[in-house]
C-alpha cells in the first residue's frame, strides 16, 4: 500500500483527490491537512467520502508528512516549495499539483508567480507530469509537477501536430473557457453566482501565468521556438475546460485524423473522436479523460483542434493520481478508469 499525504484537504482538487484515492486499491490515506480544520472528521465537511473515510484533518506539519510515501501539495502556489526540499530528503515521492516547479528557468518563474523561490536549485530535477508526452522521466521522478488544467487541454491538443513538425512561423493560437472550480474554492468576487453566472467573460488577455507554462512545453515538444497567443474565458459552469485550438498556415499534407489517432492509440485517458462527432465538456465530467477532435475547415490552411479535459480530473487530481501510479511501478491506469457523468 502506497501511504499518501494531502496538503490542502478542504479545496477543491484536494476533495477530488480524496474522492478518487478512497477508490484507489494501492493507496491509503494518511495525512490530510488543512489550517482552518484542524481537528475536524474529513467526512464532517465532505459526507460524500464518509462511508470510506475516518481520516482527521491536521495542520500542515513536515514532521508527520514525512511518514508517508507519498505527499500530494493542493495548496496555493509557493506552498509546496518551503517543505519540499526536507521530504525529498526522507525520500518522499512528491507531486505539486500547484506550479511551484513547472517552469525551469527560476527567474522566469519568479517573474510570473511574484516571490523569490525557495528552492531554485531542486527545479532541475522535477519533471513536468504530462505522462503522454515525459512518461519514462516521470517513473524515475522523486518530484513531479503537475501541469495546470489550461496547459493539460492546450498541450495535448497541439501535441500530434507539433512533433509532426510546424515551420518556426507558424502561428498557435489557444481561446480556452474554464468553469468557476478552476478558481479554486476560496471566496471571491469574479466567481460569486451572481457575477460567474448568466455571463461569458475573458481575463488576464494580456498575461496569464499559464503562458509561459505552455510555451515551455510546446517549444520542447517543437525543438524551436513558437509563436503562442492564450486567451482565457471564465464560463458559467462548474467544471470543465474547453480549448478551441487554431493552427494557422498549417501546410499539413497528412492525414490529420489518422496522425491524432495514431499518436494516442496507446493512451488511455486521451481519446481521438471520430470525424463528425465533436467533444463536449459533460463527456468528460468527473473522468480522467482528455477528449480532442481535430479538421481543417473548408480545406483551407488553418486546423482546428477541440480539446475538452474535467480541470479538477485530467487538469488537477486525476493526472496526479496517474503520475503517483507511474511514479510507484503500478498500471498507470489504476483507480482512474470511472466514465464520465452524463448528463
Ligand atoms: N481548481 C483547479 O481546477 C486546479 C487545476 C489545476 C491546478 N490547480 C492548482 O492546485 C492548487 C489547489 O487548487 P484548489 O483549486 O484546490 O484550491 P482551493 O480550493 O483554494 O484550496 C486550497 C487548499 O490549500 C490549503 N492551503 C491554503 N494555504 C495554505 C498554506 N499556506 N499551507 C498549506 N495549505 C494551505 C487550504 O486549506 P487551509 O487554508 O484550511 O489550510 C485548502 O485546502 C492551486 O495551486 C491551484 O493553482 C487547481
Amino acid at each position: 500500500m502506497i501511504s499518501v499525504g494531502i496538503v490542502g484537504g478542504t479545496g477543491y482538487t484536494g476533495v477530488e483527490l480524496l474522492r478518487i484515492l478512497t477508490m484507489h486499491p494501492n493507496a491509503e490515506i494518511k495525512v490530510v491537512t488543512s489550517r482552518s480544520e484542524a481537528g475536524k472528521k474529513v467526512a464532517s465537511l465532505y459526507p460524500s467520502l464518509s462511508p470510506s473515510l475516518d481520516t482527521i484533518f491536521t495542520s500542515p506539519d513536515v514532521a508527520v508528512l514525512k511518514e508517508c510515501d507519498c505527499v500530494f501539495f493542493a495548496a496555493p502556489n509557493g506552498t509546496a516549495m518551503q517543505m519540499v526540499p526536507e521530504l525529498l530528503k526522507a525520500g518522499v515521492k512528491i507531486i505539486d499539483l500547484a506550479a511551484d516547479f513547472r517552469i525551469k528557468n527560476s527567474a522566469t518563474w519568479e517573474h510570473w508567480y511574484k516571490q523569490a523561490h525557495a528552492c531554485p536549485d531542486v527545479l532541475q530535477t522535477a519533471i513536468y507530469g504530462l505522462p503522454e508526452l515525459h512518461r519514462e522521466e516521470i517513473k524515475n521522478a522523486q518530484l513531479v509537477a503537475n501541469p495546470g488544467c489550461y496547459p493539460t487541454a492546450v498541450i495535448l491538443g497541439f501535441l500530434p501536430l507539433l512533433e509532426a513538425g510546424i515551420a518556426k512561423d507558424t502561428q498557435l493560437i489557444a481561446d480556452t473557457k474554464s468553469g468557476v472550480s478552476g478558481a479554486g474554492r476560496a471566496a471571491n468576487v469574479p466567481t460569486l453566482f451572481s457575477e460567474a453566472g448568466e455571463n461569458f467573460k475573458a481575463y488576464n488577455v494580456n498575461a496569464h501565468r499559464h503562458w509561459p507554462e505552455i510555451k515551455q512545453e510546446l517549444e520542447i515538444i517543437a525543438t524551436h521556438d513558437v509563436s503562442f497567443v492564450f486567451t482565457p474565458h471564465l464560463v458559467p459552469m462548474v467544471r470543465g475546460i474547453f480549448a478551441t485550438l487554431y493552427v494557422n498556415n498549417a501546410e499539413i499534407s497528412m492525414d490529420l485524423a489518422s496522425l491524432y489517432k495514431e499518436r494516442y492509440e496507446n493512451e488511455s485517458f486521451v481519446q481521438v473522436l471520430e470525424e463528425g462527432v465533436l467533444p463536449e465538456t459533460k463527456h468528460v465530467r468527473a473522468s480522467n479523460q482528455c477528449m480532442l477532435s481535430v479538421s481543417r475547415p473548408y480545406s483551407g490552411e488553418t486546423v482546428v483542434v477541440l480539446s475538452v479535459i474535467d480541470n479538477l480530473v485530467k487538469g488537477a487530481a486525476g493526472q496526479a493520481i496517474q503520475n503517483m501510479n507511474l511514479m510507484f511501478g503500478i498500471e498507470e491506469a489504476t483507480g482512474l478508469l470511472q466514465p464520465g457523468l452524463f448528463p
